[in-house]
């Protein structure tokens, strides 16, 4: 029975799997740029990113020679940034210690910076043919249904069963087609609410179906609600021989945004008076020595990440001239040509659409 159970998932997952341009590909590159989009985007909002990545950087070689600038300029708005850094870092040691040639084994493919089990079952799996299961957010709600795991998917305990049940009905001998099969099912079918178990191919074998279990298996343990934070931007404009320039602040050290621009802000854990923040920002030590004027506050734009969510105020200040220039907070002075090409987070793309005015 359970051989049949892989079977029939790749026998759907053939009539039912959508035409997707890393479907016609086994080019590991091709793969792992997929793959990473993947891990943290639907498909339908992911497509538009790989055909765009893929075009301006076909080749392992191509990503490898481009600035890091650039690729996570091609990430912006994706979030999890730390994954444009690492594919370009990745690329970049495949290009000078692997001969540019991307791994062919599993644990060597494990190592690279950025890649972990589940990148690596993928890659190995759809490019190589290797036997390695994958197990993803969609596996697990699969797995757990059909087989009825109640045990809590965060657990050891509960991952060891998911892992077993997996392989019980893993097919060795098309283990991409497995792999993409189960994952095809779990983002079409079986869906985290109102699964379509009418049309699911598995139905009959399921024992959440059975016992009408769908909407309590995962046994998932509950994220935290996200916490609030206030950001105040500072976005200080001045005018240099008639064209006009703001200051942007390349993001240093252990953030998410890490190389990525935004302005000089303060962080507050909640909405303060405009009085008190005029206050602090007459003191701040960009503008302690300046002559300034304080414009309106625009905002806030909400940006929710998993574990925060944001709210941001954008403070216009026009500038006299030019500050002096602070090299540890990075400041860089940017007119609207040169805005094109600097990758900034989505939050401060929405500021610039919504409120900016370059003159
Ligand atoms: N989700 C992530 N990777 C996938 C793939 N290759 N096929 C289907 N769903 C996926």
């Amino acid at each position: 029975m359970n051989i049949k159970l892989g079977e029939l998932l790749i026998f759907w997952y053939a009539r039912n799997k959508r035409n997707l341009p890393w479907r016609k590909t086994k080019v590991p590159y091709l793969i792992w740029i997929s793959e990473v989009i993947l891990q943290q985007t639907r498909v339908d909002q992911g497509l538009d990113y790989y055909l765009k990545f893929v075009k301006r950087f076909p080749t392992i070689l191509s990503l490898a020679s481009a600035t890091e600038e650039e690729v996570l300029k091609y990430w912006q708005g994706l979030g999890y940034y730390s994954r444009a850094r690492n594919l370009h870092a990745t690329a970049t040691y495949i290009r000078d210690e692997k001969d540019g040639r991307f791994p062919h084994k599993y644990d060597e493919i494990l190592k690279l910076k950025g890649i972990g089990p589940y990148t690596s079952a993928a890659i190995s799996s759809i490019s190589f043919g290797l036997p390695y299961p994958v197990i993803d957010g969609n596996v697990t709600r699969v797995i757990s249904r059909i087989f009825g795991i109640k045990e809590n998917v965060n657990s050891s305990e509960g991952l060891n069963k998911i892992e077993k049940k997996l392989k019980s009905i893993f097919i060795s001998e098309s283990p991409g087609d497995f792999n993409q099969a189960i994952m095809e099912l779990g983002a079409l079918v079986c869906k985290p609410s109102n699964p379509d178990c009418a049309h699911c191919v598995l139905s009959t074998k399921c024992i959440a179906f059975k016992q009408n279990l769908m909407n309590d298996l995962p046994n998932k343990t509950k994220a935290r609600s996200p916490k609030n934070i206030y950001l105040y931007y500072l976005v200080m404009k001045f005018k240099k021989e008639n064209i006009y320039f703001v200051y942007f602040n390349k993001r240093q050290g252990n953030t998410i945004w890490k190389n990525l621009y935004d302005f000089p802000r303060i962080e507050l854990q909640k909405k303060e008076k405009k009085s008190k923040i005029f206050n602090r920002l007459k003191q701040s030590k960009f503008l302690i020595d300046s002559s300034f004027e304080i414009g309106e506050i625009m905002g806030p734009i909400e940006h929710k990440l998993s574990h925060r969510n944001i709210y941001a105020y954008f403070i216009s200040i026009s500038l006299d001239g030019d500050l002096e220039k602070n090299n540890e907070e990075q400041l860089v002075d940017v007119n609207e040509l040169e805005y094109e090409k600097l990758p900034v987070p989505k939050l401060i793309e929405n500021y610039i659409k919504k409120y900016h005015n370059w003159v």
